[in-house]
């Protein structure tokens, strides 16, 4: 390609450090794509001739089908996708390809494959997070009376109400779509007619390109347009949002598919077995989720690194921004089709589930807003006057709300002649009322709202 100037040719060393085909072959569809648009382009503004425009078109077609039909050839030599695409153009209409590279520069080119390949990154994240949120309202709506141990610190707190509990990462969700579509919205302008950093002599319609490639306006600065990666970084840090929060699903799916918790059965289609303990039941598929989370995370900061200190324009560096998102990208969609099938299979013990809430005095709390509201204490006694209740409790070795009512009046003068309260784990659900809580009615609302904003 630059002959003209060079008289040896590249060591064996120098292509390999250089070469990026081998990974960067996976934008050939947007690197096609980008040329059809940009030879049309020149044709309209008669640039090239509508003649040699209908050859390269032809010839990108043939390309594109071969590619499709035997991949793309891995010639080091030819460096990276634009110049094996170019290559093979020449072999297949000899010279006349040689016009498609007119007011176009590699560093416009892989700038504008980036940004398309990432915007379809950003739907397909978008597809799978909303099947994931169909699927944690379907089971939320079938469990939204079922009870379980809510906890913080995962120490046993108050009960809650699974449904309510499987709302949580539907809200999670929710706003990792809206960082995705943020992400769309900011990579929605074309670096195409830039060139390598300056602008060209050429007069382009550049606003042409960005249309018929998807965008909703061309870049406005050139040096920017050919030296920007926040597009990638954008897809990064949703990408390590949404895999954060996929990860806590699956550490709550390990922690609960767990023997002394026993809270979920994985389906068979989630779990493996073990090499030697025949009885084993792994949740592996929920662990992996959770450690590509951390790798998810590592190739955000692979490329915040690589981009520090660039100066403008471009440089080589940059190059080294497509395996991090695509690598991302791999472990994020199959994260997210893993969680959502084991939500979508698992078997909830509802039964354990339930009585694992009545333990603990789980409902001590339940008893502290009952002195607050039929007897007026102020919280902090009400919270003291519990706090002795769950030591009578204990003493008895029974749960606060197995206490006799002899025993509870016992406790202070003022309940001599009340009507106590429900310290079921189903009274205590049902009480969390307030908008945003756990009450079975509360999810149902819930559920029905997330349907009609989803659709
Ligand atoms: N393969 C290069 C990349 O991905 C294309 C741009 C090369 N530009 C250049 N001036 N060497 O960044």
């Amino acid at each position: 390609m630059w002959g003209g100037r060079f008289s040896g040719g590249p060591s064996a060393i120098m292509r390999e450090i250089n070469a990026s085909i081998p990974f960067d072959k996976r934008l050939w569809r947007q690197d096609i794509r980008a040329s059809k648009v940009h030879v049309a382009m020149l044709a309209a503004q008669g640039i090239v001739s509508e003649a040699d425009a209908e050859a390269i078109s032809g010839g990108l077609d043939t390309i594109a089908a071969e590619y499709e039909a035997d991949g793309v050839p891995e010639n080091l030599d030819l460096e990276d996708i634009h110049m094996t695409a170019e290559a093979r153009l020449t072999e297949l209409i000899g010279p006349v390809a040689g016009r498609l590279h007119t007011a176009r520069s590699r560093n416009d080119q892989v700038a504008t494959d980036c940004r398309l390949w990432v915007r379809e990154a950003c739907a397909e994240v978008d597809a799978g997070l909303a099947a994931f949120q169909r699927t944690l309202l379907a089971r939320a709506e079938e469990h939204a009376d079922t009870v379980m141990p809510g906890f913080t610190h995962l120490q046993a707190a108050q009960p809650v109400t699974l449904g309510h509990h499987l709302m949580a990462y539907y809200e999670m969700a929710r706003r990792d779509r809206s960082r995705f579509a943020d992400a769309m919205a900011r990579a929605d302008e074309c670096p195409l007619g830039s060139a390598a950093l300056a602008g060209t002599s050429f007069d382009l319609d550049r606003e042409r390109t960005a249309s018929e490639l998807g965008f909703a306006r061309p870049t406005a600065n050139s040096l920017d347009a050919v030296s920007d990666r926040d597009f990638a970084l954008d897809y990064l840090m949703a990408a390590t949002t949404a895999s954060l929060h996929l990860s806590r699903l699956a550490e709550e799916f390990v922690i609960w598919a767990s023997q002394p918790f026993g809270f979920v059965k994985l389906s068979d289609a989630y779990s493996t077995g073990s090499s030697i303990m025949p009885q084993k039941r792994n949740p592996d598929a929920a662990e992996l989720v959770r450690s590509h989370a951390g790798r998810i995370a590592g190739c955000m900061q692979a490329l915040v690194m690589v981009m520090k200190g660039l100066p403008l324009a471009y440089a080589k560096d940059m190059q080294d921004d497509k395996p991090p998102v695509f690598e991302a990208h791999d472990l994020l969609a199959l994260s997210i089709a893993a969680m959502t099938g084991m939500v979508e299979t698992s078997d909830f013990q509802t039964g354990r589930l339930r009585d694992l809430a009545a333990g603990g005095h789980s409902t001590a709390t339940d008893f502290a807003d009952w002195l607050v509201r039929s007897l007026d204490m102020p919280f902090r006694d009400a919270h003291h006057l519990t706090g002795a209740a769950v030591k009578l409790a204990e003493q008895q070795g029974c749960d606060i709300s197995e206490l006799d009512a002899a025993a509870l009046r016992g406790l202070d003068p003022r309940l001599a002649d009340a009507d106590l309260p429900d310290l079921s784990v189903e009274g205590s659900v049902a009480s969390r009322m307030s908008y945003g809580g756990t009450a079975p009615t509360r999810v149902r609302e819930a559920v029905k709202r997330a349907r009609e904003d989803m659709t």
